[in-house]
């Protein structure tokens, strides 16, 4: 297949160059390949920026932060709105650009894009909201009083597989709270964020408060400066768990906050009295979203033993009428895998299931026809939990079912993994609703619906899924210090 172009409205969306102090960087000793996923046909040539490019950047935004943190809250949000409203007058570019680097289906880039936008509406609303306390100390004599200040420098390290959505989950809300970004997009995805970067000029952002540097080979050398550099307070990251530990132990040479979001082993549990084909068109939304690569994506069906044959038949029926095809193409459903890796792993998954007794429902299985990354859904069902499924997270688009007899069964099978990000409950009883939501060990979970992501709810996990909340009221938290301010040596009483 040859790579489709976008037809885009503004081709000047389209950079070559990091974003630095307002500036785009071409110059660079090496250069790397951003391919289409689907077609592996290289779409753009970018800058593989050294230490002393990401240092620039860092000293930029440390040098931007000390008047972008005085500027007023109300200012703050009309550059937010405004980067809002530009997302939205570009949306079909920016979702053409998405699925271009990244593989998935027109619709899902376009839907990130307005969910990537919803993060800086949330934030513009959110940033004239910081508030402190007032304290009543235990020395008579004193008062005391709390202020949100800015961290400062952020360095936000950002993956692949939501390419706008979380970039712009981390960036509204530190530049809301007064911080400046250095922003480090995956290799395989940096087009989404250089978009970002020339909307974030016009939306009226002082140069130095939005950067992006650029790295492939040089990605290990650029987290390490990140994460070690004393002028940068605080790194957010989303990606893998193993990636998350090496970063903390770097990040531990100049103390700095963090907030990681890693990966989850999501279960997606079907009680024997929910609405049967309800949890079916939830569970494909959760499952096959992004073809299975979302950190939230179910990765775990625990169906219960008297329904499970039937779910399973009716999951099957609804994922052969999947359409698989270039991502831009307009009557694709679903779009490629975003490497050979990602593939590897679901093979692996697969397999090793069936080898230990699991049912194939939908055999699944690469489709090279269409392109050295396409992969057609499987669907595994009895898979006992011994399967490597059961405690890794597969990212991709393989569907395992298992069953489970009672509540505390399937709640002790939901818990057994060191991940504790995203879960779903489905059922029709409330008080199975509220027992099994308290029981379960994660951070999100979501009763009787598949797709639960808004700007407005926290975002996060516990266990090895990592620590800090996005979006939502508590997404500022990880942006800001508190800052006890007493005054002394009042009198008592007039
Ligand atoms: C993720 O996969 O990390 C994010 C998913 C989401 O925001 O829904």
């Amino acid at each position: 297949m040859s790579s489709p172009q976008p037809i885009l409205q503004r081709k000047d969306l389209i950079r070559d160059s990091a974003y630095i102090n307002g500036l785009w960087v071409k110059e660079s000793e090496q250069h790397f390949d951003v391919t289409d996923p689907a077609t592996n046909q290289v779409i753009a040539q970018l800058p593989d920026q050294s230490v002393s490019a990401v240092n620039d950047a860092i000293d930029a935004a440390y040098e931007a932060f000390h008047t972008y943190k005085n500027t007023t809250p109300r200012q703050r949000a009309i550059w937010l709105r405004n980067f809002y409203n530009l997302m939205l007058e570009n949306i079909n570019d920016l979702g053409q650009i998405l699925t271009w680097e990244n593989g998935k289906a027109l619709a899902d880039s376009v839907g990130e894009i307005r969910y990537a936008a919803s993060y800086f509406e949330w934030y513009a609303e959110e940033a004239p909201r910081v508030y402190g306390t007032v304290i009543q100390p235990g020395n008579a004599g004193n008062r005391a009083f709390t202020i949100k200040q800015p961290i400062g420098v952020c360095g936000l390290i950002c993956p692949w597989n939501f390419p706008s959505a979380m970039i712009t989950r981390k960036a509204a809300a530190a530049l809301a709270a007064g911080c400046t970004v250095v922003i480090k997009p995956d290799a395989q995805t940096p087009l989404s964020a250089l978009a970002l970067a020339a909307l974030a000029e016009e939306a009226g952002f002082p140069k130095g408060a939005f950067n992006v540097v650029l790295a492939d080979k040089n990605t290990p050398q650029v987290g390490v400066t990140l994460c070690e550099s004393p002028k940068v307070k605080k790194v957010s990251f989303t990606g893998s768990t193993r990636v998350g530990k090496l970063l903390m132990k770097q990040a531990s040479t100049t103390m700095k906050k963090l907030s990681f979001e890693l990966g989850g082993n999501a279960p997606f549990i079907v009680f024997e009295n929910a609405d049967l084909d309800h949890a079916v068109d939830q569970a494909i939304a959760s499952k096959f979203r992004g073809l299975g690569q979302t950190c939230v994506c179910a990765n775990r069906l625990y169906v219960q033993e008297s329904v499970v044959d039937k779910f399973a038949e009716l999951m099957a029926a609804k994922v052969r009428q999947f359409v698989l095809g270039h991502g831009l193409h307009s009557d694709t459903t679903h779009g490629c895998m975003i490497n050979g890796q990602a593939i590897e792993k679901v093979e692996e998954h697969k397999k090793d299931a069936i080898e230990k007794g699991a049912k194939i429902v939908l055999e699944g299985g690469p489709l090279k026809e269409l392109g050295p990354h396409f992969y057609n859904p499987a669907i595994v069902s009895h898979v006992p939990q011994s399967a490597k499924v059961s405690k890794e997270e597969t990212f991709g688009p393989l569907c395992p079912i298992f069953t489970f007899k009672t509540t505390e069964e399937v709640v002790k099978y939901a818990n057994d993994t060191d991940v504790g990000l995203a879960s779903y409950v489905f059922s029709r009883d409330i008080n199975t609703i509220y027992t099994v939501s308290e029981a379960l060990e994660v951070g999100m979970v979501s009763c009787n619906t598949g797709l639960f992501s808004d700007a407005t709810i926290p975002f996060g996990g516990v266990k090895e899924s990592g620590f800090g909340r996005e979006g939502s009221l508590y997404g500022l938290d990880d942006y800001t210090v508190v800052k006890v301010v007493t005054i002394g040596g009042l009198p008592n009483k007039i």
